[in-house]
C-alpha cells in the first residue's frame, strides 16, 4: 500500500550563512525523503524547465545550465535521478545508491553520496535585500552539491539586469509556491503519487552485454505484453544496467530486479509471472538467488 503523503511536514529549520562580502544566504530546509525531493524535482524538470537553471556555486566557480526544451529523460535508477537535456545531463543521488545488482557501493559511500540536506535559499546583499533565489542540496558529508537557480525578478529575458527600481516581482511566484508546498506544508504536493516511483521495465541497449544488438525483440515483446495487460508500467530501453554480460539484460524498477538472457518469450513470462503474479523467474535472475 502506498505511504505517499501529499502534505509535507515542515522542518522549521532556518539558518543564515554569512558571506565574506557582507551579504548572507538564508536557508529554509525541507525534508529529503524521496517523496519530497522526487516530487519537487520532477515538477521543476517537467513543468517548469523554462524557468529554472541548474548548476553549482562555490567559491571560485559558478555553473549555470539552462534547458532549451523539456528534458528527454527524468528517471530514478539505483538511487540516482538522471535528467537528460539537450546537450547535457545530470545525476543526483536521491536515495541510497546500492551499486547495481551486486550492491557494490560501500556503506559509507552510500551515505556520502546521498542528498542529506536540502533548502530553499535567498541570497541577500550587504543591505539585507534579497537578490537571488534557488534550491541548494548537500551530500552526506555536508558538502554543497548542485543547486537550482529559480526565476530572478531583477533579471530580464535576455539575462540583462533590469533597472534596480523595476523588478518583475511576478517572477517570484515559483519560489513562493515551492515554499508553500515543500517548506511550510501549506499547500499539497501537486501529485497523487511520487512520479519518480512509477515502475518501469528497462532493456539494456548498450553493446557490451549485447554484441549482437539483439535487444530490440526483447524490448518489443515487453512493450506488447505490458500493453496487453492493465499494468501501469513504462517500458524503456537504456544504457548500461551494470550486468554487462549474458544479454539481453532487463531491469524491473518495481522491486529492483535484474534478469539476463531475456529472449522475447522470457520477456513475456517476466510480465506475466513476475510483474502480474509476483513470482520471479529464478532461472534468469541476476544475481542468482542463494541456495
Ligand atoms: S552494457 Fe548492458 S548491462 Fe552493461
Amino acid at each position: 500500500m502506498s505511504t505517499f503523503q501529499r502534505q509535507v511536514t515542515p522542518l522549521d529549520r532556518r539558518t543564515t550563512e554569512p558571506l565574506p562580502n557582507g551579504g548572507s544566504i538564508e536557508y529554509e530546509e525541507f525534508p529529503v525523503t524521496i517523496d519530497v525531493t522526487g516530487c519537487l524535482l520532477y515538477s521543476l524538470f517537467q513543468n517548469h524547465w523554462q524557468e529554472v537553471e541548474l548548476g553549482h556555486m562555490v567559491d571560485g566557480s559558478v555553473l549555470e545550465l539552462e534547458f532549451t526544451q523539456a528534458p528527454k529523460i527524468c528517471r530514478l535508477y539505483d538511487g540516482y535521478l538522471t535528467v537528460v537535456a539537450e546537450g547535457w545531463h545530470m545525476h543526483l543521488c536521491l536515495e541510497e545508491n546500492l551499486g547495481g545488482p551486486l550492491c557494490t557501493t560501500p556503506v559509507e559511500l552510500r551515505q556520502k553520496r546521498l542528498v542529506s540536506q536540502a533548502a530553499l535559499y535567498r541570497r541577500l546583499n550587504a543591505q539585507g535585500q534579497a537578490r537571488s533565489w534557488g534550491i541548494q542540496f548537500w551530500n552526506g558529508a555536508g558538502e554543497k552539491m548542485m543547486n537550482l537557480f529559480l526565476p530572478n525578478p531583477f533579471i530580464g529575458e535576455q539575462e540583462d539586469l533590469l533597472p534596480e527600481n523595476k523588478p518583475n516581482l511576478e517572477k517570484l511566484g515559483l519560489y513562493e509556491q515551492l515554499r508553500q508546498i515543500y517548506v511550510l506544508g501549506e499547500q499539497d504536493i501537486p501529485f497523487a503519487e511520487n512520479p519518480l516511483k512509477q515502475p518501469y521495465v528497462s532493456v539494456c541497449r548498450s553493446s557490451r552485454c549485447n554484441p549482437s544488438q539483439n535487444w530490440q525483440p526483447t524490448y518489443e515483446a515487453l512493450k506488447g505484453a505490458i500493453a496487453d495487460s492493465d499494468l501501469n508500467v513504462e517500458v524503456i530501453n537504456s544504457g548500461c544496467l551494470e550486468v554487462c554480460k549474458m544479454g539481453p539484460v532487463v531491469f524491473y524498477s518495481g522491486d529492483r530486479t535484474w534478469y539476463t538472457r531475456v529472449t522475447p518469450d522470457i520477456a513475456r513470462d517476466i510480465v506475466q509471472e513476475h510483474i502480474l503474479e509476483g513470482h520471479k523467474l529464478k532461472k534468469h535472475l541476476y544475481p542468482k538467488e542463494a541456495g
